[in-house]
């Protein structure tokens, strides 16, 4: 029965047999962190020491730890519940398991409800606090107030782009700073998100083949923006190394690298060009080639 002990049985009508646990005579009858509770064994009602609710153990340990935490795992895996151990004997047994992987880096698993939310948003967390990544490499719900989203106002954290502390009609933008709107920071477009019966809501998002970096700002996909010398953002954000040798073009959709003029990756009768929407002046050097009408040099 592994750690399970039942102290005493409550058999129909009769004296129970009392089996008293080993520990018995130090005070205490379950082991630490775990609890005396009823549980049913065949038929009958006993009591047994279990893990509290929202806690497990270990197969063959006693010591129950909470779940959906690292708890007793490495760095970067939570601990969860078997859910077959839960269901079938009433026992709480968890394991150690890798937070699924979310559609892109912007977005962390929560454990909890086993779904993506978008970083330094509220999320699934309470009101004043915002989702990050903690220093177990998990998602954890909190507020520093060192942070970009702090706002010193009433010490809580919010959401760049939402309400926040805000007045109506102004979002809480980078910085600390509440602002109406209507010049939304480089790159973006200040568009509606909401429509409801309370009042609608706009919020700045990145405009299209944009994507946010990590300073709050939105770049234009495959130039430089804030990232380092040889860098480019990419697809969710991120600086990546320019793929490209000098003067070739990246496609991304055969992410390679192509000379301007190259017919191979397009369609009949098109070739590899420089993306002539990018606008040097405001989005720096694009590294983006697109497929355009022409013929190979
Ligand atoms: C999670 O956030 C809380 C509140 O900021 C903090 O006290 C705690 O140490 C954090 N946990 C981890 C694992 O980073
Ligand atoms: C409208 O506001 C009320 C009270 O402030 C709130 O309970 C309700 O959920 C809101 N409805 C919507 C659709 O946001």
């Amino acid at each position: 029965m592994g750690i399970w002990v039942w102290l005493a049985a409550l058999l129909c009508g009769s004296q129970a047999a009392v089996l008293p646990p080993p520990w018995a005579d130090k005070g205490h009858p379950c082991p630490d962190t775990q609890e005396l509770s009823p549980g049913r064994w065949g038929g009958r009602t006993i009591a047994e020491c279990k893990c509290p609710p929202g806690t497990a153990h270990l197969p063959q340990a006693s010591t129950c730890y909470k779940l959906f935490e690292r708890g007793p795992c490495r760095t970067g895996e939570y601990f969860a519940p078997v859910e077959e151990s839960f269901n079938k004997r009433g026992e709480r047994q968890g394991m150690c398991v890798r937070p699924q992987q979310c559609a892109d880096e912007t977005l962390l698993y929560w454990p909890p409800d086993g779904r993506c939310y978008y970083k330094l948003t509220q999320g699934p967390c309470y009101q004043g606090s915002i989702l990050d990544v903690g220093n177990d490499g998990l998602a954890n719900c909190t507020c520093k107030k060192d942070g970009a989203n702090y706002w010193p106002g009433d010490g809580n954290c919010y959401s760049h782009y939402s309400r926040g502390p805000c007045e109506k009609g102004q979002l809480f933008l980078p910085e600390a700073k509440c602002d109406s709107l209507g010049p939304c920071s480089k790159g973006h477009t200040f568009a509606l998100s909401e429509v409801s019966s309370n009042g609608s809501r706009a919020q700045c998002k990145c405009k299209p083949f944009h994507a946010r970096a990590t300073d709050g700002m939105c770049y234009r996909l495959y130039t430089r923006g804030p990232c380092a010398q040889d860098e480019m953002i990419s697809r969710g954000g991120r600086c990546i190394k320019v793929p490209c040798a000098r003067g070739r073009l990246y496609v991304p959709e055969r992410r390679r690298c192509y000379r301007p003029g190259a017919a191979e990756p397009c369609p009949l009768g098109e070739v590899v060009a420089f993306d002539f929407e990018a606008r040097p002046a405001v989005d720096g050097l694009s590294h983006n080639g697109v497929c355009a009408c022409g013929t190979g040099m």
